[in-house]
């Protein structure tokens, strides 16, 4: 039977650390808030007009190119998730193709926007293409460039502290052999779409402004929505920055990270007692310590890096994964559960065996 197997998985962080004193410098904010509620102490900002979420994506692709062991032409589908393009279109896809220098045109390009479940999305469309035969060496990247989007004004501070920027890539073939994708679980509510949300710049023109909270829409007038992407009521109201209702969120995530992981696993025939090694979506310590002691995991088998990097939404999984793999944490033969929660709702899980 084919399965899809990691060939090779990279990550990259930019060099820029910063801490939650650099922030508590430029915000209403103190380090002990943000430790106590999310568990992050830094995380990392790309060099801005240097670096792109589309560079940084490069890096970590280079890296698991090189450890998959084949050339960059012979990739033959790209798959990219990110919530922080470098352009609404077009996609990060081609950017990324461009900037590796992969000139063979018959290497697909796809863009995923699902935000924090992007990555485990990406890995289960790429585990349908491979395991049809479609493609052989699929490069399956998540990345982003938070720090260019943030409100770094005390009003954004619920929603600027937890993101950091940052790529994970992975390189993905087909295998005869009983390892690699076991099984993939995908879900989606979008009733709650505004709760964690990006909505401006957008062709919504308020026509959602029922689902809205007053941050979001301020009850505009159509002629006050005007006839474009966005306009100076927005810029001067700050609604250009992400919204996050984060008890709320809070609340769904603990709920559908352990549901996911439990459904996943028994797809594969598997129950909680075989996972080696769980890679959550990093959200929150808190979620993740939750989702531990829910699922009865050890310390040492749950990865959390948080502490960090921040959340880096599409790319936290990969970057995780790897840094286990790096550490010799994941071994041939483990069950690794990967699973993610955030904008949408969408929810996603996958099992490999290393
Ligand atoms: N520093 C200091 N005070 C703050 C900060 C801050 N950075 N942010 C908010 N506060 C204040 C609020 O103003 C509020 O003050 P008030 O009580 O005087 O009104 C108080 O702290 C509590 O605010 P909450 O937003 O209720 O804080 P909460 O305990 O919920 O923690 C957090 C916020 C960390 C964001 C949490 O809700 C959370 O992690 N939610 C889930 C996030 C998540 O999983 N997201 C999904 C992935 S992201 C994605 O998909 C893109």
């Amino acid at each position: 039977m084919l399965r899809t197997k990691i060939a090779g998985i990279g990550y990259y962080v930019p060099e820029k650390v910063v801490t939650n004193h650099d922030l508590a410098k430029v915000m209403d904010t103190t380090d002990e808030w943000i430790q106590e509620r999310t568990g992050i102490v830094e995380r990392r900002y790309g060099k801005k007009h240097k670096e792109t979420t589309t560079s940084m994506a490069a890096r970590a692709s280079e890296v698991a190119i090189k450890r998959a062991g084949i050339s960059k032409d012979e990739i033959d589908f790209i798959i990219f998730a990110t919530l922080s393009p470098d352009y609404y279109f077009p996609g990060c896809g081609v950017l990324l193709q461009r900037e590796l220098g992969i000139t063979n045109t018959a290497a697909g390009a796809l863009d995923i926007r699902n935000q924090c479940s992007g990555f485990v999305y990406g890995l289960s469309v790429a585990d349908q293409f491979i395991r049809t035969g479609m493609y052989k060496n699929i490069l399956l990247v998540g990345s982003e460039m938070h720090s260019m989007g943030l409100d770094f004004s005390t009003r954004g501070r619920n929603v600027t502290v937890i993101f950091g920027d940052g790529a994970g890539a992975m390189v993905l073939q087909p295998t005869q052999e009983d390892k690699g994708v076991l099984a993939t679980s995908l879900h989606s509510d979008g009733t709650y779409a505004e709760k964690l949300a990006f909505i401006n710049p957008g062709a919504h023109g308020g026509y959602h402004a029922a689902h809205m909270d007053e941050a979001q829409d301020f009850g505009y007038s159509d002629a006050e929505y005007g006839e474009m992407f966005i306009n100076e009521h927005m810029i001067e109201n700050g609604q250009i920055f992400p919204y996050m209702e984060g008890q709320f969120v809070f609340k769904m995530a603990v709920q559908k990270f352990p549901e996911v992981i439990l459904e996943t696993l028994e797809k594969a025939g598997l129950k909680k007692e075989d996972i080696d090694m769980l890679i959550p979506h990093q959200a929150n310590l808190r979620i993740s310590q939750f989702v531990q002691r829910r699922m009865g995991l050890r310390d040492d088998q749950v990865w959390n890096n948080i502490q960090k990097f921040g959340n880096t939404t599409a790319a936290s999984v990969p970057i995780a994964l790897c840094e286990a793999y790096e550490a010799g944490a994941v071994k041939d033969g483990d069950i690794v559960c990967l699973a993610a929660f955030g904008s949408g709702f969408t929810w996603a899980g996958a099992v490999i065996r290393w």
